[in-house]
């Protein structure tokens, strides 16, 4: 695993926005694992804008998703098919057709799951995932003791995660899924390089767990030192806590 310390958030998207550009220079269908929340932000900004300066082609990438809310209705802002679509494939200037992720409204939600993990293995596997950090430590919502074997499956998500994300849904945690269908440890581990962007105090001991401490399903995100291509891009207040 590498880790790799950067001043702030802007400087952390730079970084990996350009890891992608290389990516995309020799591999331009690549397909690039995205994940939600705050933390990639600054990636997808400064990827949108290398493409939109001409820096970056990314006309022929694309884009899966690494997890889903449960029983949301279709078209709901917060789904993270809208999400991914408003702030990744639109920007790029992509279509939904360069765009894949899991049915969290299908009948069958089991079915869904295997058919989105044998989806990602016909579409020759994801060459770059992007991950966020739960502050317990979660990758994808591979909540603490998911096996770090597991496959795409319906998970529960803790209390701390729907408190964390209720900022999504006007702060009112009732609006939170209770389940999502996330890729699983070991359905995240095929993809063959790992990138994880942390910042903020908030992640410092998670980042601390998963970079120094014992691989443990207790800290899911620690399955990355499993890895043979994993970097781990922290600002300076997350690698706080690294001896
Ligand atoms: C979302 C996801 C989650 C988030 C994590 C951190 O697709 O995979 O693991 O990355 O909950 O969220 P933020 O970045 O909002 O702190």
């Amino acid at each position: 695993m590498e880790v790799v310390i950067v001043p702030d958030a802007k400087a952390g998207g730079e970084l990996i926005a350009a890891a992608i550009g290389r990516l995309l220079s020799h591999k331009p269908g690549a397909l690039l694992g995205v994940a939600t929340g705050s933390s990639p932000l600054p990636i997808y900004e400064a990827l949108t804008a290398k493409v939109r300066a001409g820096e970056v082609d990314a006309s022929r990438a694309r884009i899966c998703q690494l997890d889903e809310y449960v029983g949301l209705p279709a078209g709901h802002p917060e789904s993270y098919r809208s999400v991914v679509l408003r702030e990744v494939v639109e920007p790029l200037g992509l279509t939904e057709a360069s765009f894949m992720g899991p049915d969290g409204s299908a009948e069958d939600i089991q079915a869904a799951c295997e058919a989105y993990d044998r989806a990602l293995g016909e579409a020759g596997g994801v060459d770059l995932q992007l991950l966020g950090i739960g502050t317990d430590g979660h990758i994808g919502f591979n909540e603490p003791c998911s096996s770090l074997a597991s496959r795409t499956r319906i998970k529960t998500l803790t209390e701390q995660t729907r408190v964390d994300n209720a900022r999504f849904f006007d702060n009112d945690i009732d609006q939170v899924p209770h389940h999502v269908i996330t890729q699983g440890i070991g359905t995240i581990l095929e993809a063959r390089h790992l990138v994880l962007l942390a910042t903020g105090e908030g992640k410092a001991e998670a980042v601390a767990q998963t970079v120094e401490g014992p691989v443990a399903a207790l800290v899911p995100a620690s399955a990355l030192q499993l890895h043979p291509h994993a970097t781990v891009v922290v600002d300076e207040a997350a690698a706080s806590k690294l001896k």
